[in-house]
């Protein structure tokens, strides 16, 4: 299937990061958080993203909508779904889809209704089989190259057009109680952390206010929402969002961490199980503040020897964590071919009884091979 290179090119960060430094790990043993009310087992919901709807996004919130890749209905990213829950036991999907996509290019105006049918179809099919599909604007904070509400240009969107989006789709899914609402992914270069938590409140109570008021919402922050810089950089601020009751029932923050060695997802290697500088000290703010969060986009490349160590070694100890660490979805499968360089496509053989899945290596061992079975109970 083809694939944009673009997309491929720009989908991540070219976050720079500390661990850039560091040389390749020699196995070591999982640490330990440093808090004391550490649970062991296993996060309750797992799975893969399901990516298409996203394609033709840069980072700078631009979306070409001539390079959206109809997965449900020009792929089989529903039939992929399947596969992944029937024969490996995983339960949760996330589904980028481009902003611009679901208005069709109008900034603030309604759900395009061919548009929204399209990305529907996918999400109702996920919705058939998980028991969590999660709804990704895939957009950086940004539309057309500006920034949501605080712009330098002062020409960016506004709050009200972005919670416009999220209200309309909270209206849509409101009785669909296994969809959950990624609210933005990767925000970076945000110049005001706390403007970014006002309009992620706005977004919040967009959401529960169209009637969404029991699904799971997840929360993200600058740094591409990188796990490593989410405490000292996103979290403080972001603590204060809340559902119009005050509560914090059912919000959840939305990380992300790659293990090559700049951290951008963008190579078949891996340098760093990620727990010393991300996952250990993100636990204890989570549980220090009572707040839990899910790691919706991690991998490596698909065969890749120190992916499969590192990996399940950062798995493993998100599984440990589990008492704040609630999901793990990881980046690839959907319309991404099976050579793309982090792939988590699987392949696919035509025989007498239909298509047979076959799962990249790195799937099978480090995300059905550590999450399995993981029961979609918080
Ligand atoms: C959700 O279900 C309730 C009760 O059945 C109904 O009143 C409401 O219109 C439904 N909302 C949507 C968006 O389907
Ligand atoms: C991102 O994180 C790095 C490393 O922690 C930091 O140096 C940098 O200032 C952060 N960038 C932003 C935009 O916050
Ligand atoms: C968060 O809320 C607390 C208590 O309401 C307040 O003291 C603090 O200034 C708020 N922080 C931000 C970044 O808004
Ligand atoms: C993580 O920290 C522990 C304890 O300080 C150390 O033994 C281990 O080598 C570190 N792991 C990595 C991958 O840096
Ligand atoms: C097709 O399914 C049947 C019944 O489960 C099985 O006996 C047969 O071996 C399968 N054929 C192939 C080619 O997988």
């Amino acid at each position: 299937m083809c694939m944009p290179f673009s997309t491929v090119l720009f989908k991540h960060c070219f976050l720079w990061i500390l661990t850039a430094m560091c040389p390749p790990t020699t196995p070591a043993p999982a640490p330990m958080s440093t808090s004391t009310s550490t649970t062991s087992g296993q996060v309750a919901f797992a799975g893969v993203n399901i990516a298409g709807f996203d394609f033709g996004c840069q980072i700078d919130g631009t979306c070409d909508i001539t390079q959206t890749f109809d997965v449900a209905s020009t792929g089989d990213g529903i039939q992929q779904m399947q596969h992944f829950v029937q024969d490996d036991g995983l339960n949760a999907f996330r589904l980028p889809v481009a902003w611009q996509y679901l208005v069709n290019n109008q900034l603030g105006g309604p759900l395009d209704a061919t548009n929204a049918a399209a990305y529907d179809k996918l999400v109702m099919g996920c919705a058939g089989v998980a028991k969590m599909c999660i709804i990704d604007i895939h957009n950086y904070a940004r539309y057309n190259g500006m920034i949501i509400a605080q712009d330098p240009s002062g020409q960016g969107p506004t709050d009200a057009q972005y919670t416009s989006l999220l209200s309309q789709l909270a209206t849509k899914y409101a009785n669909v109680s296994n969809v959950a609402f990624d609210i933005m992914n990767e925000p970076h270069d945000i110049p005001d952390i706390n403007r970014w938590a006002q309009s992620s409140q706005a977004a919040v109570t967009a959401i529960r206010n169209a009637g969404a008021t029991t699904q799971q919402i997840l929360i993200p922050g600058t740094n591409f929402t990188s796990a490593q810089t989410f405490a000292t950089l996103s979290g403080p601020a972001l603590l204060n969002v809340t559902n119009p009751d005050g509560s914090t029932t059912n919000l959840m923050f939305n990380v992300h961490r790659y293990l090559d060695s700049d951290g951008s997802g963008t190579h078949a290697n891996c340098v760093d199980n990620n727990i010393n500088d991300s996952f250990m000290p993100l636990a204890n703010f989570l549980r220090t503040n009572n707040r839990v969060a899910m790691l919706t986009e991690t991998g490596g490349g698909p065969t890749d020897a120190s992916c499969m160590q590192l990996l399940c070694e950062q798995n493993d100890f998100i599984n440990q964590n589990s008492d704040v660490f609630k999901g793990v979805v990881s980046w690839a499968a959907g319309g991404f071919d099976t050579t793309y360089v982090i792939t988590e496509r699987p392949a696919e053989t035509q025989g007498a009884n239909g298509t047979t899945f076959t799962d990249q290596p790195l799937v099978t061992q480090c995300i059905v091979g550590k999450f399995r079975g993981a029961s979609g109970i918080l």
